[in-house]
């Protein structure tokens, strides 16, 4: 018997676990553990994604909650430390790049227990980000790296890591959103919020190089405020970016754009199916627009996902109003051209959930 044991803590690990569990059940010799770090707790952030993905509950949560990068990432070390120590599992699976990512991986290199990074080799080369660093040093800890995208097995050989070590599964978030996406369609969420049958956009901001200073903010708010003139505008909030809003006292520039609290998995990817376009700083929304062929562009100087770019339907755009109007007026007169069909790129086929287990069982 090999047990595995997966960890989860932020809204964007949910749905990367999702089919790896899935996949782990069906295979025999396998038993599977399940540990909540806790890092997200607020209802919409978190229990809406376990009934959502239809995840089992946590066998552990350690509910650390939130606080500053260290005291977040120490209480995760202390607290897992037990846990790992009672459930001795062969293998840890860590997803993604949140900081109970970095935290558990290095509980368990350091007692000699083999991590497994799931979406692995991704790069933004902005050390600003705290995804980048936990990317980079996961990366450094991991004994099974399983990347998304070729670019991801160039980056890891690039700092040295060897071949052996590195294997290429595909993207287990999309095994998600094709396996959800008829049950996100039957919520009829355009209707639900009054924007059925016509033009409408998506926007998500939470990074805090966009939100927690008041200049890009504001700049990204005035560029929602002008396209509120063109169509709807839904944008459903992060925590984080409801909070700063109030404290830098913008909201009347928020006043034209729909703000709702956080969406769960299924209401996100309903929303954002039928939309015209999508604006926002999240990684994963990223890949979701690229399959689903949405027009999405990305308020950050950089991107580890570049073949969104490259080879789906994502654009960087600086965080400038000027810059954002600018970009949204060329996508929506390139629409037409058909520019925008979904793309699958290599890997992205709703495999990848098998490809993942299929490493770990050998
Ligand atoms: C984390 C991840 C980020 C991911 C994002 C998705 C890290 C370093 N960052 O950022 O990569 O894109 O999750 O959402 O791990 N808060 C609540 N309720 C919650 C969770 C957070 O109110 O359930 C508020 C708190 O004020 C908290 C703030 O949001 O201080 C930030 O939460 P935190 O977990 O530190 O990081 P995120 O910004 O959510």
């Amino acid at each position: 018997m090999t047990r595995l044991m997966h960890i989860v803590g932020a809204r964007p690990n949910f749905m990367k676990v999702a089919p790896v569990m899935r996949a782990g059940r069906a295979h025999a010799g396998l038993e599977q553990v399940l540990v909540h770090t806790g890092q997200h707790y607020d209802p919409a952030m978190s229990d809406s994604f376990f009934n959502d993905l239809q995840l089992p509950p946590p066998d552990v949560n350690l509910g650390v909650g939130s606080g500053t990068h260290a005291q977040q990432t120490a209480r995760i070390i202390l607290d897992f430390e037990p846990v790992l120590d009672q459930y001795k599992p062969d293998w840890l699976v860590v997803y993604g790049d949140v900081n109970s990512t970095i935290a558990t991986a290095l509980v368990a290199s350091k007692k000699g227990v083999k991590v497994a990074h799931v979406e692995a080799g991704l790069r933004s080369r902005d050390r600003s980000m705290p995804e980048e660093i936990n990317r980079l040093l996961t990366d450094q800890l991991a004994d099974l790296l399983l990347t998304p995208s070729r670019d991801g097995d160039a980056n890891l050989l690039a700092e040295g890591i060897p071949q052996e070590r590195i294997r290429f599964v595909g993207n287990v978030m999309v095994d998600t959103l094709l396996h959800l996406r008829g049950k996100a369609r039957e919520l009829g969420m355009p209707a639900r919020h009054g924007v059925e049958g016509m033009p409408y956009a998506v926007c998500t901001f939470h990074r805090p190089s966009n939100v927690d200073r008041p200049e890009p903010l504001r700049e990204i708010l005035g560029a929602l405020d002008d396209l509120a003139g063109r169509m709807p505008v839904v944008f459903p909030i992060h925590p984080r970016t409801r909070q700063r809003i109030a404290e830098f006292g913008l909201q009347d520039l928020a006043r034209r754009v729909t703000l709702l609290d956080p969406l769960g998995y299924l209401e996100t990817v309903g929303l954002v199916e039928r939309s015209t376009l999508v604006l926002t700083d999240s990684g994963g929304l990223q890949e979701e627009t690229t399959v689903l062929g949405v027009p999405c562009l990305t308020a950050r100087p950089n991107t580890e996902r570049p073949v969104t770019v490259t080879e789906g339907t994502n654009r960087l755009v600086a965080s400038r109003r000027s810059e954002i109007d600018a970009a949204v007026a060329e996508v929506l007169a390139a629409i037409e051209s058909g520019a925008y069909a979904p793309r699958q790129p290599e890997g992205w086929d709703g495999r990848a959930g098998e490809r993942v287990i299929a490493a770990l069982a050998g």
